[in-house]
């Protein structure tokens, strides 16, 4: 079997773990040939390069370098041919950066990251359109300050006792108010393959010491709800420490993964 080449973009809270574990040789059948991360500087055993050159080693790039990283340089690696496996989901809530990560000639592929059964929301909104789906995300105030808050509202999430809804709003309109903690409210709208049905409702939960998501979905297929609680990464609270391990998952799955879960 030959082996699948890989490199990461961003080598952070989720891509050092993932280079930790693909160095380790954790994934058979994967190999970790590029880093690309203009904060992260070169080390024995880690290759960290320009982009150009994880272009030409890597058949497999893996992004989790953010919305951003995603959008300024996605396209060029679906252009060279190579698989982008995308974290951050989010920045397809602009339709027009995800058609052009689809025109390939690479492939894409999104990881579920933070969240479980977007496998059974596709299936299920493929034998026909749910009539609601809501996902409400808890997490802890200090994580959901953002720049385009007024000083009442930055105020509120200081010193908030009790928990309070601070946006509901379609999945569109909450990924694009919270970037960095929005990916899995992105995540479900790209499942159910529908952004505007989708309503996604952030919680400031000054008690909150895991990331919780609660999903319900409801159709003609069925009704669903999951609830997903997880505990913050300890390089970055805004992340679960649950993500890297999704992407070694998928990566696992891309490799060959024999007898695993599809
Ligand atoms: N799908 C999910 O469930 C999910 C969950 C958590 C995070 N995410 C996404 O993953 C991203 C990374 O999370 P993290 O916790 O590792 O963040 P982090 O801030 O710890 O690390 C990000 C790294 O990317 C690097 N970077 C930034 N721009 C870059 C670029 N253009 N090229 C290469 N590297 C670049 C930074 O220097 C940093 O080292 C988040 O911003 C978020 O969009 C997705």
């Amino acid at each position: 079997m030959t082996e699948l080449t890989v490199a990461l973009l961003g080598h952070g809270a989720i891509g050092s773990v993932i280079a930790g574990a693909l160095r380790e040789g954790h994934v058979p059948g994967a190999r970790l040939v590029a880093v690309v991360d203009p904060a992260t500087a070169p080390a024995p055993g880690l290759p960290v390069v320009p982009l150009a050159t994880a272009l030409a080693r890597a058949e497999l790039v893996v992004e989790c370098a953010g919305q951003t990283a995603l959008r300024d340089t996605g396209p060029s690696v679906v252009a060279a041919g190579r698989h982008l496996l995308a974290l951050s989901t989010g920045a397809l809530a602009d339709d027009v950066l995800h058609r052009r990560l689809l025109a390939g000639p690479g492939r894409l592929s999104l990881c579920a990251g933070a969240v479980g059964g977007l496998d059974l929301l596709t299936a299920a909104g493929a034998l026909a359109p749910f009539d609601t789906v809501t996902i409400r995300t808890s997490k802890s105030p200090g994580s959901l300050a953002r720049p385009w808050m007024t000083e009442a509202e930055t105020s509120r999430l200081r010193t908030t006792a009790e928990p309070y809804e601070v946006l509901r709003a379609p999945a569109r309109e909450v990924t694009r108010a919270f970037p960095a903690t929005s990916n899995v409210a992105a995540s479900v709208a790209l499942a159910v393959g529908d952004w505007d049905l989708v309503e996604a409702v952030v919680v400031a939960d000054p008690g909150a010491t895991l990331s919780r998501h609660e999903i319900e979905a409801t159709g003609p297929a069925g009704r669903y709800r999951f609830e997903i609680a997880n505990l913050p990464s300890p390089a970055n609270p805004r992340t679960s420490g649950i993500v890297p391990y999704a992407a070694l998952r998928a990566i696992r799955a891309l490799a060959g993964n024999p007898g695993g879960v599809v």
